[in-house]
């Protein structure tokens, strides 16, 4: 069975051939060079660039992939959540596909497809799982049942964990995306050597709240400006990255405990981190607890893990989308096939 996966949620457009479970090509274009100088993703412009991109894209996934247009059995496209005109881009772009071919497309929860990037070409999925999802748009932590069992755990409250290292980035005068630049400067910080001033309390809530921390090296840094002091950016970044992380392993290891689990799966742009995932990785061990990473090139957006996804639910599950499916820009992480923006699907048996 060939599948395409579509995936056009911010500003990637992501499209890739899967078949049986194996990746055959994985094409993307970014527009994110031409965001850079606004220090953020500006969605007209990821708008524009999905509508010139897509086209082109899919031909090289195919050419790639060594695959024709008429060989394809399955669209899997991403409908939410992201910025709504990307969106309509890829969900467009799937329709008409499905459509002139005439073969069955599947609407897929571009966080849920984030989910089982670790897994994707594994063949098996360690279910019950946690599931702790670290993006520039997105945190948060759910316990998946099945492929269409999630159940929402916690999320942030405030700024996204890719995002607060974005602002962070802004703070210490550099750009945007902050991931990569402060996990560059941390290396070469030590975190002991900054105290930060937030309140940061210990609790049962799998909620995640990281702007008071952000706003604390804002504070911290103004400070020693107004003193004519530099504030040393390496311990700065240090001490930001050591901290979430910290407080990223309490939230997973409480998840685990309440849940009766010891798998965890994390994904999503900040998993990229290599100071993360070793952490992580030396603190489950110690408590037994078995945690999964994606490919490094499966941790951004990517149209595999769509196609992923797609093939497994119209395999496993037979669900399948008509055509009255749209964008839904707000989609819960733990929506599923009978919740809300759902509610389109049918079960095709
Ligand atoms: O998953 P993703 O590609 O996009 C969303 O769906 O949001 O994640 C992008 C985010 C950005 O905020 C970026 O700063 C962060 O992932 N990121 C990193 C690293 N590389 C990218 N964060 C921490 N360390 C990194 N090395
Ligand atoms: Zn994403």
């Amino acid at each position: 069975m060939i599948t395409l996966g579509i995936e056009t949620s911010c500003d990637e457009t992501g499209i890739a051939v899967v078949k049986d479970g194996r990746i055959l090509s994985n094409e993307i274009a970014s527009s994110l060079r031409f965001h850079k100088p606004y220090g953020g993703i500006v969605p007209e412009i990821a708008t524009r660039f999905h509508v010139e991109a897509i086209e082109e894209v899919f031909k090289r996934a195919l050419l790639e992939a060594g695959v024709k247009k008429d060989q394809i059995d399955l669209v899997s496209f991403t409908y939410g959540p992201g910025l709504v005109g990307s969106l309509l881009v890829g969900v467009s772009f799937a329709k008409a596909l499905g459509f002139s071919l005439n073969i069955p497309i599947i609407g897929i929860n571009h966080l849920q497809a984030h989910t089982f990037s670790a897994v994707i070409d594994k063949g098996s999925i360690p279910f019950p799982f946690i599931s702790l999802i670290i993006s520039g748009g997105h945190t948060g932590l759910a316990f998946v049942r099945d492929f269409d069992k999630f159940e929402l755990l916690g999320q942030t409250l405030d700024d996204a964990l890719g995002e607060a290292f974005d602002k962070v980035s802004k703070i210490l005068g550099y750009g945007y995306p902050g991931g990569p630049i402060i996990e560059k400067l941390a290396k070469r910080g030590n975190p002991d050597n900054v105290r930060l001033q937030y309140n940061y309390e210990s609790t049962d809530s799998f909620d995640f709240s990281f702007s008071g921390i952000k706003t604390a090296v804002l504070y911290y840094v103004r400070d020693l400006q107004r003193h004519n002091k530099k504030p040393n950016e390496y311990d700065i970044a240090g001490n930001f990255q050591q901290t979430v992380i910290k407080i990223i392993f309490e939230k997973i290891k409480l998840a685990c405990e309440i849940k009766g689990t010891s798998t965890i799966m994390v994904s999503g742009g900040v998993s990229i981190n290599k100071h993360l995932r070793n952490y992580l990785r030396s603190h489950s061990k110690h408590y037994k607890l078995k945690i999964i990473f994606p490919k490094d090139n499966l941790c951004l957006d990517n149209g595999a893990m769509v196609a992923s996804l797609g093939e497994y639910l119209f395999k496993k599950k037979r669900f399948i989308s008509n055509f009255y499916i749209s964008a839904v820009s707000n989609l819960g992480f733990d929506s599923n096939f009978k919740g809300e923006g759902y509610d389109k699907f049918t079960v095709n048996n």
